[in-house]
């Protein structure tokens, strides 16, 4: 089996205001079906390297290959929007739009109808239904509490349906029961679909669910 993510002697350096290396010569394979959690202390890079190995920020140097192609150069929009699902660390939606057109916002970049009872529709109201915001669907998404956001942020990475789910910090602001189920249903994306996860965490509970933890330490991925 070939992975569906390989990362090859990953660095990046920050230039301003002082120059902070901040990768050193990371290399990650995933396999499909495989989970990954990367843990380590705030600033280590966990969420840098997140960015690279979603194809968000250009690594200073190393390669990056998705799905067999390299993207170290030109990172694609579409192959992104097809191929990545994001939980970003501050959860990046559009406060103005209702929960509903957030979780649809990925569909209707790779050019999906969006009307009612159309697929990415029903796509979308099914994983609000799994992330239990079926009540906030019509909600503008500035009033939901942070929770709620989170919860959005992963439905949204999994609306169209992609092979690999980077989520950064994805059940930090949650509850213990709430948290379990975003755990179950991230966990159960990766064994029941075989999708790929990287999940950067806090949380030992859900690093230990993961096939994988790896530890970022003075820029260097080391097995925990
Ligand atoms: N654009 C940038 N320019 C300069 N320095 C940056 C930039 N982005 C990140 N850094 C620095 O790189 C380091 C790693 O940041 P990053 O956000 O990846 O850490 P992290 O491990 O995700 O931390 P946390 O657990 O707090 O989220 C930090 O010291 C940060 O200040
Ligand atoms: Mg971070």
């Amino acid at each position: 089996m070939k992975p569906f993510l390989s990362a090859k002697k990953i660095c990046k350096a920050f230039n301003h205001p002082t120059t902070v290396e901040v990768l050193k010569a990371i290399s990650l394979d995933v396999y499909p079906g495989e989970s990954v959690a990367i843990m380590g202390a705030s600033g280590e890079g966990k969420s840098t390297l997140l960015q690279i190995l979603g194809t968000l920020e250009a690594p200073t140097s190393g390669e990056l290959f998705i799905a067999g192609k390299s993207v170290s150069t030109h990172a694609s929009p579409t192959l992104r929007n097809k191929h990545i699902g994001f939980v970003f660390q501050g959860f990046n939606l559009l406060d103005d739009y209702s929960v509903l057109q957030n979780v649809m916002m990925p569909a209707l970049i790779a050019g999906e109808s969006i009307h009612k009872n159309g697929a990415a529709h029903v796509r979308a109201s099914a994983l609000l239904e799994k992330v239990g915001l079926t009540p906030r669907a019509h909600f503008a998404t500035k009033l939901l509490s942070g929770g709620e956001k989170q919860r959005v942020a992963l439905a949204r990475a999994l609306c169209n349906d992609p092979e690999i789910l980077l989520a950064d910090e994805p059940s930090g602001n949650l509850d213990h029961e709430t948290s379990s189920r975003i755990h179950e249903l991230l966990l159960h994306s990766v064994k029941e679909l075989n999708k790929s996860l990287i999940v950067v965490t806090h949380d030992k509970a859900l690093a230990e669910l993961c096939d994988r933890k790896l530890i970022l330490c003075d820029g260097h991925l080391i097995e925990g």
